[in-house]
């Protein structure tokens, strides 16, 4: 049975590609400090023998004994109040994190696949985004400890393949949702939906004319465990090239929730990029990947998901 190691597997993500990995024949060794993820997002494997938990933060090493054939960085804080209440930790699990996971894959000959992102292009002036667009990042801002983060990622693991062959994949992953997400931290669309279900107005960020897409992540998902087994080398997008207005998003939560509450408009956070849309041509071409789920049926999962309630917390067994 191959073996994978998936930092952050704790997470949104990372809980969703490990079941997806185990799912797939793997077993899966989690390495998690819990920071921004939950053992609950575990739930599902937690009686499973094919998945253990290492609760360790990867800025400080990978203590993963055994074979590896696969190794999947994840680990990070996303949504940008949790990478901005952690700015250095951001800046160390994307540099030294990532050395540490490179490290890892380089010392068992295993794949190696970066989970980096959109924010590569910052706010771009290029629309939609290819890969070999280079971006418009502030160096300097707020969101450049997560920005700056994943660009050195992106660059120390090219380096780890042009000096020692090493064989990786970096998927760009572009503004994903779906159960898991973490509550209140800051991501549009479960902001919207927990407002709404809460009976609260929306609060739209600027004047609500700033574009998204938005991939269900089951079909991100599906992206990632594709790239990991192709032969593809280098940079990625995964992501639902749809493109909607936040305001046209607050729209649509508000139907699938079936509830009339206003919409308010908030200033804009700095930096906040003001069109995103990635280029899917190279994953169509390379993996014959494209996404499925529309956003509005996306939605609408979505909020059965937060109405059915969260799975309860789970207790996994540590190693
Ligand atoms: N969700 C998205 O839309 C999106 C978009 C672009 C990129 N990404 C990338 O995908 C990855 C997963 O994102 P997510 O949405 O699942 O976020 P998440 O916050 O739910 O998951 C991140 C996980 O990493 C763990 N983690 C953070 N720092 C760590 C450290 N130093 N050591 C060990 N574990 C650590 C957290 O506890 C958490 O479980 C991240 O690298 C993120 O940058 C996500």
């Amino acid at each position: 049975m191959p073996r994978a190691v998936v930092t952050g597997g704790a997470g949104f993500l990372g809980s969703h590609l490990a079941e997806a990995l185990v799912g797939g024949g793997y077993e899966v060794v989690v390495v998690d400090d819990f920071s921004t993820g939950r053992r609950e997002n575990l739930a599902g494997l937690a009686d499973d023998p094919r998945c253990t938990v290492v609760e360790h933060d990867v800025s400080w090493g990978l203590p993963v004994s055994g074979p590896v054939d696969a190794v999947c960085h994840l680990a990070s804080p996303a949504s940008p109040p949790a990478y901005l209440a952690r700015p250095l930790e951001t800046l160390a699990v994307g540099s030294e994190g990532t050395r540490h996971a490179l490290a890892l894959a380089h010392a068992h000959g295993a794949r190696f696949l970066l989970a980096s992102t959109s924010e590569i292009y910052g706010d771009p002036l290029v629309h939609p985004q290819p890969e070999d667009y280079l971006g418009n990042v502030s160096s300097i801002g707020p969101r450049s400890v997560y920005d700056e983060a994943k660009r050195f990622a992106e660059a120390i693991t090219m380096a780890y393949h042009r000096t020692f062959g090493l064989d990786t994949k970096i998927v760009r992953i572009f503004n994903t949702y779906g159960p898991r997400m973490a509550p209140g931290d800051g991501r549009v669309v479960t902001n919207f939906i927990e407002q709404a279900l809460a009976g609260s107005p929306l609060t739209v960020y600027g004047d609500g004319t700033q574009t998204r897409s938005f991939c269900w992540v089951d079909d991100e998902v599906r992206g990632l465990v594709a790239l990991l087994h192709s032969d593809w080398t280098g940079p990625m997008n995964i992501g639902n090239p749809a493109e909607f207005t936040v305001r046209e998003l607050a729209e649509l939560v508000r139907e699938a929730a079936g509830v009339d509450v206003p919409i308010t408009f908030a200033p804009l956070p700095q930096d906040d990029p003001t069109r995103r849309r990635p280029d899917i041509t190279r994953a169509g071409a390379v993996l014959g990947w494209r996404p499925e789920v529309p956003l509005r049926e996306g939605v609408e999962r979505l909020v059965a998901w937060y109405r059915a309630g969260r799975p309860a917390p789970a207790r996994l067994p540590d190693r």
